[in-house]
């Protein structure tokens, strides 16, 4: 095991802000994992888990005990039927490789999450989504270290308890006590995608006349719409969407309506209030906070163009979320997680 210590959050995390870590180890397998571990617990230091740090924010104090990075690789086709695929990811494959592969061959299921940052293994935890996918429909189980009992378990998807970015894995008792080693996915042979698609990808396919909406085709036009409005975290720092959109009631939607608020009505038939509509009628698109910047073509990301610390970040959270609220009702949450001592 190839511990590094005091290494800055910064360098960890795509926001590139918070302190040091007192120890950091990437593991590639199950004993390294369980060494980490065990590391962990002779020395009574507290554990994360990390993937490739675009969904995490670091605190300026850092994080005093081990953080893990998960760098298990590989990717196998376990089965496969006339109509199903079923492959199995290792968690520290990056997301959109694992894209890649599946449409690749063809494999319909994830094409709209492509250019997603991230690692499989994180995927699951905030169950992504985008353009209408996600992956609660395609996932059938996760392979995980449960670190209570170091026990290796199997978590199937009835178990995960999933909702619009929310699991099991980060909501409620069990918040980050599995390792996610693997996930296994079950993907069509064939794509049922068909018109109308979410709003900005029919209106790319409209604009640019496309009418193949096999993986191959939908993934191309979902990395260009992506590549034109979202910063790649790699050049410019940010942790993507800072901010959950803001699902509602029925009853709550109404009467939002009725205050002049734009209503999205999702293909389930759950309502929910874009959270960059509400920043952009606040007329916060291309505004600057204490060195974070809402971004002019998504006001959902904030860039962090000259921020030094967690410090400046609460700050410009307090204040925009502030204005929101003043002029519309709304508190807005924060989307990524934080990298704390639990
Ligand atoms: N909108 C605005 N102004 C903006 C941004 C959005 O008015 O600046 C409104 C528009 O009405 C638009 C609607 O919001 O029709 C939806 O916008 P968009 O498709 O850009 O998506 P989003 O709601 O801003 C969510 C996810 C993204 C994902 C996109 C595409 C969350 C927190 N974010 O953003 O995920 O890529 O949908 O499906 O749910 C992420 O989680 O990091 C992320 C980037």
């Amino acid at each position: 095991m190839k511990l590094s210590e005091n290494i800055p959050i910064s360098n960890l995390t795509t926001m590139r802000i918070g302190g040091n870590a007192r120890y950091v180890v990437e593991v590639h397998n199950l004993p390294e994992l369980k060494e980490a571990y065990d590391f962990a617990k002779n020395k009574s230091l507290p554990t994360w888990m990390m993937g490739d740090g675009a969904n995490t924010i670091g605190r300026d104090e850092g994080f005093p005990g081990l953080v893990i990075i998960n760098c298990f690789k590989g990717i196998e086709i376990l089965s496969q039927t006339a109509d199903e695929v079923v492959i199995r990811a290792m968690g520290g494959e990056n997301w959109d490789d694992f894209v890649a592969f599946a449409t690749e061959r063809g494999y319909s299921g994830i094409e709209t999450l492509s250019s997603i940052p991230g690692t499989v293994g994180a995927a699951p935890v905030q169950n992504i989504g985008a353009y209408g996918q996600d992956i609660s429909h395609v996932i059938e189980s996760v392979s995980a270290y449960d670190t209570q009992t170091d026990e290796l378990v199997v978590i199937g998807k009835e178990d995960m308890n999933m909702s619009y970015r929310s699991t099991i894995f980060n909501t409620g008792k069990d918040a980050g006590r599995y390792f996610i080693t693997a996930v296994t996915f079950v993907l069509e042979n064939e794509s049922s995608l068909q018109p109308p698609f979410y709003n900005s990808l029919q209106k790319y396919l409209d604009e640019h006349n496309i009418t193949d909406y096999s993986p191959a085709s939908i993934r191309t036009a979902v990395m260009a719409i992506r590549a034109e409005k979202l910063p790649d975290p790699a050049v410019i720092p940010s942790a993507g969407s800072f901010f959950k959109n803001i699902y509602l009631s029925y009853e709550d939607a109404e009467k939002a309506e009725e205050k002049g608020i734009k209503i999205h009505t999702k293909s389930d038939g759950q309502k929910m209030i874009s959270a960059g509509y509400l920043l952009e009628q606040a007329g916060l698109k291309g505004q600057i906070f204490h060195g974070f910047r809402i971004s002019e073509k998504a006001a959902l990301i904030l860039i962090n163009e000259s921020g030094k610390s967690y410090a400046d970040l609460a700050k410009a959270r307090t204040e925009i979320t502030d204005i929101v609220y003043e002029k519309f009702g709304y508190k807005l949450e924060q989307e990524p997680v934080e990298l704390i001592a639990k």
